[in-house]
């Protein structure tokens, strides 16, 4: 009988502590993720809210599911321990979310930056909708005629994002002309996302209270003997939330042309939300026309990260250039992974025409100064357009000796316009060569490896016939062969750049 009461109290406080203990230790017992939160993670420049919806649906530890934005819809991955979780898209090694289930929100940051609360969305709390428009019938719209070299200037993504405003390009132009820039060919200031204000009643974008007069800006620009570019997308917003131009294609380009813009950046973005990539040649060509409807000369640039083979028909939309990849970013393995991935792509560029592996990181801090090299050498002889993307106010002497290296800018800028492929690639070391109008070649021998190594340029491979000459373009001297061949040891990272021509 004692025994058995004994046992029965026993068993009760077993129960109590087993109680305690849950309510003490949540992160053991975590509520479910799986749901769908809405929240606000920052008021834009222009005072609207910038809108999340996360839904998420969790089983053991993993977690599945999509991020809406105004901007962008994103399928999901992610991990949970506990109440804490991070999210990845695109297969990405960073999560682009870290959040925190707390009673019923989620505390969540995005980007690394900015934080908000989610909360669990009500019925009407979705990423408004939009009427569908029909892509247009096909048709060819006639080319600009412009961009006969790939294009050249500067672009406030990487390093400012949405910390650009009208006093911060007026200093950039500034410096674009007393470094030297201006005159080494960087001509088109180019503001990328987060200008746009709020259409008003008559659907006229006009720019938020960071660029208070646009034309002015142009005009200001313009008197410095540069050009100005300008930021939007074929979908009802940017890739930051703004309005994009997603039926108001013609208004728009009305709007830049009476301001003064020579350059478009047209970045796909939520109008993945609205079509497909089939439908990116009809959307592009819309705005193709509309810009040769505006009677200005605007360098056409395609931004639509490799997705529907757009160097098959980007000249058929009247594009100057394509986005060939991703967004680039300033390491090592970004910059390199696509750098040498654009071989196939070598055939489709010509004068007026040109792939786009993405803007400059030259600058920007987290590269060496090899690699800084390596990314300029590979873009030049890739043909490609060469956007500065640092602070130019604030260059070391060796971030201004790689951007303005003439003899390397020849190369990007030669009037053949012919794409680098790779001539051989041998473990870490990889060579390209372009031909060049004179009838010179270009050749980057490039070290992708972890120590350094030598570099062999055999001339039998460059199809020059008779005695030839070279000069080395980052060292800025003549070289000599020896039984053929120039050699030279290539640091980790770095390259061997030469310029070969037949000796005369
Ligand atoms: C996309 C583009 C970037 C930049 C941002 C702006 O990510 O690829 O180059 O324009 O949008 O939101």
């Amino acid at each position: 009988m004692n025994s058995s009461r004994s046992s029965c109290t026993n068993s009760l406080t077993i129960l109590v502590a087993l109680l305690v203990g849950l309510t003490l230790l949540p992160s053991a017992y975590a509520q479910s993720l799986t749901g769908k939160w809405a929240g606000v993670d920052k008021i834009m420049d222009n005072g609207q809210p910038h809108k999340m919806i996360l839904e998420m649906q969790q089983s053991g530890n993993d977690l599945t599911g999509t991020v809406k934005s105004l901007g962008f819809s994103l399928e999901i991955t992610g991990k949970a321990t506990g109440n804490h979780f991070e999210l990845f898209a695109d297969g990405d090694k960073k999560p682009f979310l870290i959040g925190d289930l707390m009673g019923s929100d989620l505390h969540v940051v995005t980007w690394g930056t900015d934080s908000m609360v989610a909360k669990p969305a009500a019925a009407d709390d979705q990423i408004p909708t939009v009427k569908y428009i029909d892509p247009p019938a096909l048709h060819k719209v006639p080319s600009n005629g412009l961009a006969k070299t790939p294009p050249m200037g500067w672009n406030s993504w990487n390093k400012f994002q949405d910390k650009i405003d009208d006093a911060t390009v007026r200093a950039i132009a500034d410096v674009m002309v007393s470094s030297g820039m201006r005159d080494a060919g960087y001509i088109y200031l180019n503001i990328d996302d987060t200008w746009e204000g709020v259409r008003d009643a008559k659907g006229v974008l006009p720019a938020n209270h960071k660029f208070p007069d646009m034309k002015a800006l142009a005009d200001y620009v313009h008197s410095k003997g540069l050009k100005l570019g300008i930021y939007s997308s074929p979908g009802p917003a940017t890739c930051a939330g703004y309005p994009g131009s997603y039926g108001h294609e013609e208004q728009d380009a009305k709007t830049w042309a009476a301001w003064g813009i020579d350059y478009l950046k047209y970045d796909w973005c939520s109008a993945a939300t609205v079509y497909k990539a089939k439908d990116l040649q009809p959307i592009y060509q819309k705005m193709g026309d509309a810009l040769a409807a505006s009677g200005r000369p605007i360098v056409y640039s395609l931004c639509e990260y490799g997705l529907g083979e757009e160097q098959k028909w980007g000249p058929d939309v009247s594009a100057n250039l394509w986005r060939t990849t991703g967004d680039i970013n300033d390491s090592w393995e970004s910059m390199s992974t696509i750098a040498f991935s654009q071989g196939p792509l070598a055939p489709y560029a010509a004068p007026g025409h040109w792939n786009d592996p993405d803007m400059l990181e030259i600058g920007n801090g987290h590269m060496t100064e090899d690699e800084y090299r390596t990314h300029m050498s590979m873009w030049s002889l890739l043909a490609s357009p060469l956007l500065a993307g640092n602070d130019i106010r604030s260059m070391t002497p060796a971030t201004k000796d790689i951007l303005l290296n003439k003899e390397v800018i020849a190369i990007d800028q030669d009037s053949l316009g012919k794409q680098a492929t790779r001539l051989s690639g041998n473990g870490d070391v990889e060579t390209w060569s372009r031909p060049l109008a004179d009838g010179s070649v270009a050749v980057g021998v490039f070290n992708r490896g972890a120590a350094a190594t030598n570099a062999t340029v055999n001339v039998s491979d460059l199809k020059l016939s008779g005695a030839v000459k070279a000069r080395d373009l980052w060292a800025h001297k003549d070289v000599s062969s020896s039984s053929g061949a120039f050699t030279a040891s290539v640091p980790s990272h770095g390259v061997f750049l030469l310029r070969v021509s037949a000796a005369r």
